[in-house]
Order: structure tokens, then C-alpha cells, then sequence
């Protein structure tokens, strides 16, 4: 029933942008064998998701350019993903708990390794070390992917890193070209940050991947990434280290065409690592993106804390750091260690 009506709504979407001048009522009627009810409801529909359609007495309707408008749904989301399997199928939903539980729910119900579940709000968000991840509505990408790779369960953790290096690519390759006052960044081992006219870095993507096991083999991993695009306001407690990617460039981005250059950007270099099961072919592009890279680190390590400063990474993902007085090069893993600059957050 729900995809009927979702078929209905690409179909008017579909006549409107064929047709530069108006569409009356009738001819849509006529056109997708529906009631004149049904396409009024189905214009008002689009209206309400934010599309700008005019209607016009004895004329019909009309949709006007959508240039610059961030339209975020089903639709929008399918017409822009030109990926070869991820996202197939890609679920939208205005509001859900947390994509990474949903899609392990629906792993379970038999879901397409690929599957990706897109959502504008979380009322559960989870982020790493078992905080919460601030999910607010309407402005930013909160998605996760179902992937089943025949790998070993101890190579899992280079998945946060090469999805890193998906998004860190994405925003270089959309944003990048046009303000070269902008430097984004990669912080060991998975936040994407972003500096504007020489400012702080400041978080603007967070990557938290789940992985289940059945006997010692991979049953399943969930990679879910929240993307701060278009929000502006930042709760106390991370005012001083969150950003979002209209704030550094200082106007509003279309969320769709970024969900979808990331995913396209994830397809190449997960194949690229499932060829080798390492890191060593994309070793190089992700310490192009490496902030910490030459500058002086702390290493949490609750056992045992140290400074030095981070050298690049191995072809497993850990990061090179050299100790203080550069005598050893010591290898940090990513699982509950965390790395802060010396200087600030990276
Ligand atoms: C971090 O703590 O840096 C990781 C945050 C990951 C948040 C994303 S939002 C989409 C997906 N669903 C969740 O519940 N968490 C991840």
C-alpha cells in the first residue's frame, strides 16, 4: 500500500519535470490513471516535502526550479544515489530511533547486504563509547549501510577508516574546488573535520561501526555516519569541537547530492580494500587527509597515557606515533583508545 502511494508521488514528480509549462489536473488524471482527488492530494504532499509547485486555475499545476532547495526524501535520494549496489535497496525515513539498530533489525528480517537506511531525525542516536549522538531534525544525514564481507573479524575495524576516507573524498571533491579557504580533514581514526579561513578544526561527521559474529565468522556489520550539514546551533557540551558544513561554507548544502556522493565515494574504496583486506592500497589518500599527521598527539590510553607526535598509519589502520624523544615509533589501535591534540581537539 505504502509503495503504491510512494509510486504515485515519483510519477507526478516525474510528469511535472517533464513539462516545462503546466500540467492540468486532468491531463495527470488521465496520465497515471488516478482520481482528480488523488492528484490533489498527492501536489499538496509534494508542497508539504518542499517542492515548489505552482497551481494555477485553468491551467494546473506547474513545478517551478528546485535550485538551492535542500529536498530531502525518498525521491530526492533515489534520483541523486548512482551507486551499482549500495543502497539497493536505500530506505528514507523522516524519524527513527537509530539507523545502525534498525538495519540490524532488518538484517535479521532478511534485508540485501548494501541495504542503507537514510533518516532526518534519531530519537536514539548512538555514537562511539556508548554515547549518545545529538540527532537534531530536519538538518542533517544520519544513515547507515548492511554490509555481510567475508572477512576476518579482526580486520573489521579498518571499515571505520576506509569509511572515513568516503566522506573525507566526498566533501573534497563537493566543496572543496569552490573555497579554497576551506581544509577538510581526517582525525584519527574516523571523525571528519573541517577548518574555514584558517579557524579551529571542528567535527562535522562522527562514524560508528557495529559488527555481529555467529561462531567467530562476521554475521553482519552496520556502518552508520551522522553528518552535521545545515544545523547552527550546537549543544553546550560540544559547542567548542562541533561544526557542520554550512557553517564552514557558509551557506546551506543540498543533503541529498552529499548522501550521495558519499555513498559513491564508498563503493570504490571499499572494493578496493576488500581486493587486499588492508589498508595498504588507500594508505596514502588517507594520510592526505590525516590532520594529526606531523603534529603533536596524547594518547588516552587509560593503562598508560603518552604524548608524541603521529607520524601516518599501517596498513591496519593504526596510527604511527613517534615518542617524545623519537627514539621508538609506538602503534596506537582504534579500539578504546582516543587521541586529542596537544594543542586542542586535533
Ligand atoms: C561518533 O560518536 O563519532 C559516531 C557517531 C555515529 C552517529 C551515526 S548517525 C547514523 C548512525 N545511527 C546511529 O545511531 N549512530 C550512527
Amino acid at each position: 500500500m505504502v509503495f503504491n502511494r510512494m509510486d504515485r508521488k515519483q510519477q507526478v514528480l516525474q510528469k511535472l519535470r517533464e513539462t516545462d509549462s503546466y500540467l492540468s489536473g486532468q491531463q495527470l488524471c488521465e496520465a497515471l490513471g488516478i482520481s482528480r482527488t488523488a492528484v490533489w492530494k498527492i501536489v499538496g504532499r509534494l508542497k508539504q516535502e518542499g517542492y515548489p509547485i505552482e497551481a494555477v486555475t485553468n491551467k494546473g499545476y506547474r513545478l517551478l526550479s528546485v535550485e538551492g532547495r535542500d529536498l530531502f526524501n525518498q525521491e530526492e535520494l533515489e534520483r541523486t544515489m548512482n551507486t551499482a549496489w549500495a543502497g539497493k535497496p536505500l530506505l528514507y525515513k523522516e524519524e527513527t530511533g537509530s539507523t545502525n539498530t534498525d538495519l540490524f533489525r532488518l538484517s535479521d528480517e532478511g534485508a540485501a547486504r548494501g541495504t542503507i537506511e537514510v533518516t532526518s531525525k534519531q530519537t536514539a542516536g548512538k555514537g562511539r563509547r556508548g554515547r549518545t549522538w545529538i540527532s537534531p531534525p530536519d538538518v542533517n544525514v544520519y544513515m547507515s549501510i548492511l554490509l555481510r564481507p567475508a572477512i576476518r573479524p579482526d580486520t573489521a575495524p579498518m571499515l571505520t577508516l576506509v569509511m572515513a576516507l568516503a566522506v573525507y573524498e566526498a566533501c573534497e571533491e563537493l566543496y572543496r574546488e569552490s573555497d579554497q579557504e576551506l581544509r577538510f580533514g581526517i582525525k584519527w581514526p574516523n571523525d571528519i573535520v573541517v577548518s574555514a579561513g584558517g579557524g579551529p578544526y571542528r567535527k562535522i561527521c562522527g562514524i560508528l561501526t557495529e559488527m555481529r559474529l555467529e561462531e567467530m565468522e562476521i554475521r553482519d556489520i552496520v556502518i552508520g555516519i551522522g553528518l552535521n550539514v545545515n544545523q547552527t546551533e550546537f549543544p553546550e557540551e560540544i559547542r567548542e569541537t562541533a561544526g557542520s558544513l554550512s557553517l564552514a561554507l557558509g551557506h546551506p548544502v543540498n543533503r541529498a547530492e552529499l548522501t550521495a556522493a558519499v555513498w559513491r565515494h564508498f563503493e570504490e574504496v571499499y572494493k578496493t580494500y576488500l581486493e587486499t583486506q588492508s589498508l595498504e592500497p588507500l594508505r596514502e589518500r588517507y594520510e592526505c587527509g590525516l590532520v594529526n599527521r606531523g603534529r603533536k598527539v596524547r594518547v588516552l590510553d587509560p593503562a598508560e597515557p603518552f604524548e608524541g607526535t603521529a607520524m601516518g598509519i599501517t596498513s591496519s589502520g593504526e596510527l604511527i606515533v613517534r615518542t617524545e624523544d623519537g627514539s621508538a615509533d609506538r602503534f596506537v589501535g582504534t579500539g578504546e583508545v582516543s587521541v586529542r591534540g596537544v594543542m586542542g581537539y586535533v
